[in-house]
């Protein structure tokens, strides 16, 4: 199909053209029975259930979040009716886990693949749920295709521009928004990330760049960037913060900031609170975008297992609690990453970890019913 883009040499159409082959065709509790559910106890199956009671009857996510509430998925993973039910009952948005990323889409000869992203985002249209495209460009990952890209065929601002226009332009009016450079900022806080990208494009320039071509390929997106450990690291968040200012300043389509929050059970209290005010000084939407905490990779050792999971349901209230403080405008979305325990990426790191708010069953935790609480207010 003429200027259809299915490899990084495909035929660019011009800016705002628009000529993206779509995929073949791909949807609130009174306060009462959010405290009643909070507080009605009953124990479940699993030793972490058992130990963090919830209520059975706990209302879902959803109902009590006007703002989109949302969990990562894998395709596969949409197979299993028991998940996809209770995604299905508790979140009304989905971020692909890692197929909507260039690890999956690019393929070692430049051309691309969507039956996975595909998939998820028809799941999300047949159940009603927004779609938080993740991530465009990130320094962890450079494809071959990129690395060895054929510069007589194609330029590599235009193959970066091409990708970008590929896939934005392909979801277009089917994502709420894109996290469209994801950690470009460096863990000490010192500048930005070295990268492919950055060493090719430049290391401003090519995060403008990114920002510009998604907006040429979806007028309405939301356009994110998005980091981690900004709870943690005052230094980091303020350099986050910058290069923020410093592309809204350069006339960048930055219309949002996303901070992904994989945090442990002992973080101090409060640290989460003041990043959240910080984030939210420049007056732009945030998402909490990657939500977990783990149990495991709590600094603290003397703390006992029971200890770390009542922390960690007073962690998954208080991140709650936090985002209620932003006004309405700036709450875009509060994204868990894996609904229950056994969705987890933390689960490959240490299989004895429960991070999530649901146990392997489904069956929600006090972290669940502390959510549940705190939005409820
Ligand atoms: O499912 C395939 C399997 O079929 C194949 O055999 C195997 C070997 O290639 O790969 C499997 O896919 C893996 C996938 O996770 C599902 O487990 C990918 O290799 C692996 O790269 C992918 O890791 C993801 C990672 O990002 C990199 O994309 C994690 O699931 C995902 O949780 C993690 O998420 C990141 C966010 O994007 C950014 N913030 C940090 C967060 C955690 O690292």
């Amino acid at each position: 199909m003429g200027g259809s883009r299915d490899s990084l040499y495909s035929p660019r159409p011009e800016p705002g053209t628009g000529a993206c082959p779509r995929p073949p065709h791909l949807p609130r509790l009174g306060r009462r029975a959010v405290l009643t559910g909070a507080l009605a106890l009953s124990a479940c199956g699993s030793k972490d259930a058992q130990s963090q009671p919830a209520p059975a009857d706990l209302p879902p996510l959803k109902s009590v979040t006007p703002f989109r509430i949302g969990a990562c998925v894998q395709a596969l993973h949409l197979e299993e009716p028991a998940l996809a039910a209770l995604l299905a009952r508790e979140v009304s948005q989905l971020t692909p886990e890692w197929e909507m990323k260039m690890e999956y889409i690019v393929k070692a000869d430049g051309s691309f693949r969507f039956d996975a992203p595909d998939r998820i985002a028809a799941f999300a249209r047949a159940h009603g749920m927004g779609l938080l495209g993740h991530t465009l460009i990130w320094y962890a990952q450079a494809p071959e295709a990129f690395e060895r890209l054929d510069e007589s065929r194609i330029g590599f601002a235009d193959a970066y521009r091409n990708y970008i226009h590929a896939v934005a332009g392909r979801y277009r009016g089917r994502v709420t928004g894109w996290d469209v450079v994801n950690e470009a900022v460096a863990e000490d806080g010192d500048g930005w990330r070295d990268s492919l990208w950055s060493r090719r494009l430049g290391a401003f320039e090519h995060i403008a760049l990114a920002y510009r071509t998604a907006r040429e390929a979806d007028p309405q997106a939301a356009l994110l960037l998005n980091d981690y450990n900004l709870e943690y690291l005052p230094r980091k968040r303020a350099t986050f913060l910058k290069l923020a200012e410093r592309l809204l300043a350069s006339g960048a389509p930055l219309t949002g900031l996303g901070t992904q929050m994989h945090v442990a059970a002992d973080i101090a209290p409060g640290k989460i609170g003041e990043m959240i005010r910080d984030l939210a000084s420049l007056g732009l939407p945030v998402h909490v975008s990657e939500l977990d905490v783990s149990l495991t990779r709590s600094d603290n050792k003397l703390l006992s297992r029971s200890e770390l999971q009542r922390r960690q349901a007073a962690v998954y209230g208080e991140t709650a609690e936090a985002f209620m403080t932003l006004p309405e405008r700036q709450r875009f979305a509060f994204t868990l990453w894996g609904l229950r325990d056994k969705d987890s990426w933390l689960k490959k790191e240490n299989a004895g970890d429960a991070p999530a708010p649901f146990d392997d069953a489904g069956r929600p935790k006090a972290g669940a019913a502390a959510l549940v609480a705190a939005f409820g207010r």
